[in-house]
């Protein structure tokens, strides 16, 4: 069961996808403070057309770009908003620059999950005992680019999955991405907030005044949830 970091063309049996900062903490954070579900869109038209088909008190909209809240939205896409008194019983309808982009990349996979460093165990769990053929690990990066946040969590995905099925990382031998993100993730283990210091997004987010958000973050298995897709773009606790 070899962990890629980069896909090629055939959908995976498991796709992983990761946005640390902060989609997918977010996704994970609604769903343990007990969303009923998380829709996740691309286009933010379309998210506003098909949650005007839902009761307002059974919903939330969230709207992410460049950072910053999305005009209009209730929410932004900082996981601290989401107390399970706001979220309890409702859907978040959310559309993120990147997180959510890199969810729908993924869709056809009949196992597609929503991982973070908070909910690192939860997904390695699953990969352990349903052993799927082939596994991705899809970092959403900024905008097409690679991100250090994003592939530390590959990386602790990763090494979680080989110390826990006691192989060696010399079955990982030519798959240079996930060998790399694990060396990221060997490196940084004991100061992942400091990782996020260094990193673009999480400067920009340090702009933006997000200091809490990073250290919440950076956080690893404080939460037992595993964001998995029911139905396309729909994501509920597995
Ligand atoms: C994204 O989807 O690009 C991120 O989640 C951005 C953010 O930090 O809100």
């Amino acid at each position: 069961h070899t962990p890629e970091l980069t896909p090629t063309d055939k959908a995976p049996e498991c796709a992983i996808a990761v946005d640390v900062l902060r989609a997918t903490s977010t996704i994970a954070t609604v769903l343990a403070a007990g969303g009923e579900a998380v829709q996740v869109f691309s286009d933010l038209d379309r998210l506003i057309a098909v949650s005007e088909e839902w009761p307002p008190e059974k919903r939330l909209r969230a709207g992410e770009r460049g950072g910053a809240k999305v005009e209009g939205f209730e929410l932004g896409n900082s996981p601290l908003d989401c107390t399970s008194e706001l979220v309890q019983g409702r859907r978040l309808f959310i559309s993120t620059t990147n997180g959510t982009r890199a969810l729908q990349r993924v869709q056809d996979s009949p196992n597609v999950l929503a991982a973070a460093l908070i909910n690192r165990a939860a997904v390695v769990q699953f990969v352990i005992e349903k052993q799927p053929e082939t596994v991705w690990i899809v970092g959403s990066g900024w905008e097409g680019s690679f991100s250090l946040e994003d592939t530390v969590c590959a990386g602790a995905i990763a090494h979680s999955i080989l110390e826990k099925t006691h192989l060696s990382p010399e079955e990982l031998a030519g798959n240079d991405e996930v060998i790399s993100a694990i060396a990221l993730f060997s490196q940084w283990q004991n100061n992942l907030l400091g990782l996020f210091h260094q990193a673009s997004h999480g400067q920009r987010l340090l702009r933006l005044h997000c200091q809490e958000d990073l250290e919440y973050c950076s956080q690893t298995d404080v939460l037992d949830v595993l964001p998995i897709q029911q139905e396309i773009g729909v994501l509920k606790k597995g």
